[in-house]
Order: structure tokens, then C-alpha cells, then sequence
């Protein structure tokens, strides 16, 4: 044990193993960079006796309901529902995320009146400038802002000089770490509700995820607080409303093993496979949900657990549709989930001692969640997930997906700092 618990503090930032691990990752729909290196310290043939060391939590939370808050009655609907779409001034924060973009674009088509805020250095890293930002958000009233910052944003809505109806919240932590999750998805969320509200915002339509309905990592919690936040406001004031979407996996997070597996690498995969189901969506049928709740009667004060077309799929059926595409025989590397139960008993055992590793703790703790549970409605009655009460909207499918990153590869796909749910 010792050997190898050391020769974890010495890899903890290596990238020795960092192909096996990047792909070791893209099977749980959980990318990240700072995940990729926690878990570029085990190695798979590490000769430890893993029970022995394990000391993680197995216990979970009570589920929570994805869909159980009543539709509350709208008496009075807003003003903004009688207008004509231009004239419908919509707020759009986490403009320059991979859905924010996508996001803005479909409101823009619908001829909405979008006011996009965006940073000045966006994108992943902060590497997209402001003139790219103002090509990639065409059509939308761009305000460069922080909306991490409550005055900055406020006043910079003042100045603007508008009201606004509706506010889109496409916001997340780029990180996942502990103080970025509380400052992005509770905070600055919260933030964009204040000033609107202030500007007579009379709906909020949130992107949150479908795994906060089992929150284990902080920014389910942060995600959760905003929600429940938001729910309050809807019930103190008849005239407010709002739509909760929480997604299932994007496409993009399960399109990392693509290109090697056309590449002749084996699909690298938790347990037997089966594990982590999820009823996977396109951005283009997720922005457009996200784009319904902004008029439709019969999404106003609902959570709205929201997947795909077609069936659930297992890791092991997403591979198989991947070797049948490429045309050859499936060829799986199966990694047992218990590695991941190591990795966190001792990250968690370290972050007592060096508290400055809460985010590397945490990051393992978010890959052990998504190498591990569904991305399905959790039935509050059962505590399963169940994919037939898990929605499905759209039209484009996985394999469609996975055929157009065979011929172009991944590109406009880039799974950023992190991808979470
Ligand atoms: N990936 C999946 O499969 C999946 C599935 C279900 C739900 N979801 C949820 O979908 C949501 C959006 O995901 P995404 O992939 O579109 O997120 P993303 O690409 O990481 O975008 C995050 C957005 O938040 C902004 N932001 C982050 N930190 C900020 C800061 N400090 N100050 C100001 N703005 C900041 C970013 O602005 P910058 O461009 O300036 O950084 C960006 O616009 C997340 O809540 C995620 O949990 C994801």
C-alpha cells in the first residue's frame, strides 16, 4: 500500500498516464483536465488490496424528486407573453458557453431582443478576445460585464438603459472546484437574478443538470441553492415565474472515445458497462427546449428533467454503436470502478492534511460520480433511476452524432476545463 500511496503523491500532476486516463474519463461523460491528472495516479495494476484502504462514503443522500414542485397557477401572466418576439427583451448570462452560444443563436433566430453579457477574455482559458466573442454572438446586444460581480453587473445593466423580460442562465463553474462551483452556479446565477429583477424580469429559465437530483459534489449543492432560491421567489411573487431544464449528458461528452476508437484503441469502460446510463441530447434540440421555455405556458414553474430521442444507453451499447459505425469487432477495456473508490478515499484522507487540495479532492469525487450514476430521473419512489420517466425531446440521435465525429472529428466539441453535469 505504501508503495503505491506514494507513488500516487509523486504522479498527482503528471500526465504519464494521461491517454489511458483521458479516455479512461470520456467513458463516464466527465472530462476534465484536473480530473484527468488526479486520476493519471492510479494505475490500474496498483497491487493494493482495495477494501482494505477504502474509506469513501457509499451512503447517498435521500433522492430528490426531479419534477416534485407544484405547477404553481400564473393568475396574471406578465406583459412580455403579449408582445411579439422582438420587442421581448431577453437577458442571456453564460452567453459564451458551449450551450450559452447555441443558446443565443436560437433566441437570436426566433427574433428575440437578446442582450448577451459576456467577459472580455472568454471561452476556455479566456482565450476567446472580444471581437471573436461579438462574431460567435452576431444578432445579440453584447454587454461586456462580470456578472460575478453584483455592482459591476448592475451598473453596466443601468447603463444599457433597458428593461428586460426574460433572463437565460446558461452559467456554470468552468472549473468544478469547490469556491468557483459557489461562485459561478449559486452567486453569479444569483446575481443575474437580482439585477433583472431590479430591470422587471418576470421569468427565469435556468440550465441546470439532471444529477442535482442526488448531489454529492458542491456545485449540485450550489446548482441546488439557486434552484430552491428561485422556487421561493415564484411562490413569494404571483408575477414571476421560471423554468428549471436539467439536462441528461450532452453529446459532446460522450463523443471523447470517437477518434480513438477509429484509431483502433480499445472503449474504455467502468464495470461491466452498464453503469452511468444516460438518454443523451444534441445542443440543437437542448437550445431549442431551452428556447420553448421562454414562451410556453406549460413549462412556467416546473423543473424539467429533459434527455433525448430514443432509447437509454449503457457505456457498453455506446461502444457497440461506435465499432459497429467504424466497422469493426468491439474491443472493450473494462476498469473496475473500485480504482476510482481508491483514488477517492485517499484524496479525501490528504485534503484533511493539505486543505489547499479541497479542488483535486473534489474533482475526484466528480469522477467517481459520473463513472457511477445515471444521468436519468431518479424515482423518488423507488430511489432508481428510470429511464422510461425520463423525458425525451428532439430529434438528433447519438449515432448521428457519433457518424459526423467520425468524418469531421471533434472539433467546435471541445470539452473545456471541465464538463459536468
Ligand atoms: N456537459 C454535459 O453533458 C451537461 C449535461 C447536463 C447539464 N450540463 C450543465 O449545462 C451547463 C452549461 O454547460 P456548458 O458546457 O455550456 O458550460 P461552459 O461551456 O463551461 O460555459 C460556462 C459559462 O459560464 C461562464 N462563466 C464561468 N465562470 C465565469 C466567471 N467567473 N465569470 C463570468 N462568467 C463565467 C462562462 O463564461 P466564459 O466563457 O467567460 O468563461 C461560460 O459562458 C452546466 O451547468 C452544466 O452543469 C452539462
Amino acid at each position: 500500500m505504501s508503495l503505491c500511496f506514494s507513488s500516487l503523491v509523486f504522479n498527482l500532476h503528471s500526465a504519464k498516464n494521461q491517454s489511458f486516463i483521458t479516455r479512461f474519463s470520456s467513458q463516464f461523460t466527465h472530462q476534465t483536465s484536473k480530473v484527468s491528472s488526479v486520476l493519471s495516479a492510479f494505475s490500474p495494476s496498483c497491487p493494493v488490496n482495495l477494501s482494505e484502504v477504502l474509506n469513501f462514503r457509499t451512503d447517498i443522500l435521500k433522492p430528490i424528486s426531479a419534477s416534485s414542485n407544484p405547477v404553481a397557477e400564473i393568475t396574471n401572466p406578465p406583459l412580455f407573453r403579449r408582445k411579439n418576439p422582438k420587442d421581448i427583451n431577453i437577458l442571456v448570462v453564460g452567453a459564451t458557453g458551449y450551450i450559452g452560444k447555441f443558446v443565443v443563436k436560437e433566441l437570436v433566430n426566433r427574433e428575440f431582443n437578446v442582450i448577451a453579457i459576456a467577459r472580455e477574455n472568454s471561452g476556455i482559458r479566456g482565450k476567446v478576445s472580444k471581437d471573436e466573442t461579438l462574431k460567435e454572438l452576431k444578432g445579440a446586444n453584447v454587454c461586456f460585464s462580470d456578472v460575478a460581480d453584483l455592482g459591476v453587473f448592475d451598473k453596466c445593466l443601468e447603463d444599457l438603459g433597458v428593461s428586460i423580460d426574460v433572463v437565460v442562465s446558461c452559467l456554470a463553474s468552468r472549473s468544478g472546484g469547490v469556491k468557483d462551483s459557489w461562485k459561478i452556479d449559486y452567486e453569479a446565477t444569483k446575481n443575474s437574478l437580482v439585477a433583472s429583477r431590479k430591470r422587471g424580469a418576470s421569468h427565469f429559465v435556468l440550465l441546470s443538470a439532471i444529477c442535482v437530483q442526488k448531489p454529492l459534489l458542491e456545485f449540485q449543492r450550489a446548482k441546488l441553492k439557486f434552484e430552491s432560491e428561485l422556487i421561493r421567489e415564484a411562490e413569494e411573487d404571483n408575477g414571476f415565474s421560471y423554468s428549471i431544464v436539467r439536462p441528461t449528458a450532452f453529446f459532446k461528452s460522450l463523443g471523447g472515445q470517437v477518434e480513438l476508437v477509429k484509431d483502433g484503441k480499445p472503449y474504455v469502460m467502468f464495470g461491466d458497462g452498464k453503469l452511468c446510463v444516460c438518454k443523451p441530447i444534441s445542443e440543437a434540440d437542448l437550445v431549442s427546449f431551452i428556447a420553448d421555455c421562454v414562451l410556453s405556458e406549460n413549462k412556467i414553474n416546473q423543473v424539467l428533467p429533459i434527455g433525448g430521442p430514443g432509447k437509454a444507453l449503457t457505456p457498453l451499447e455506446q461502444g457497440e454503436l461506435l465499432f459497429r459505425l467504424v466497422g469493426r469487432e468491439p474491443k472493450f477495456l473494462k476498469v473496475p470502478i473500485e480504482i476510482m473508490d481508491f483514488a477517492i478515499g485517499v484524496l479525501d484522507f490528504l485534503v484533511r492534511v493539505f486543505p489547499s487540495m479541497e479542488d483535486t479532492a473534489e474533482f475526484g469525487k466528480i469522477g467517481r460520480y459520473y463513472a457511477a450514476e445515471s444521468m436519468l430521473v431518479l424515482d423518488p419512489e423507488t430511489g432508481e433511476y428510470n429511464a422510461e420517466k425520463t423525458p425525451s425531446y428532439g430529434k438528433d440521435t447519438l449515432e448521428e452524432f457519433f457518424e459526423t465525429v467520425l468524418r469531421e472529428g471533434m472539433a467546435g466539441q471541445e470539452l473545456g476545463e471541465q464538463t459536468i453535469f
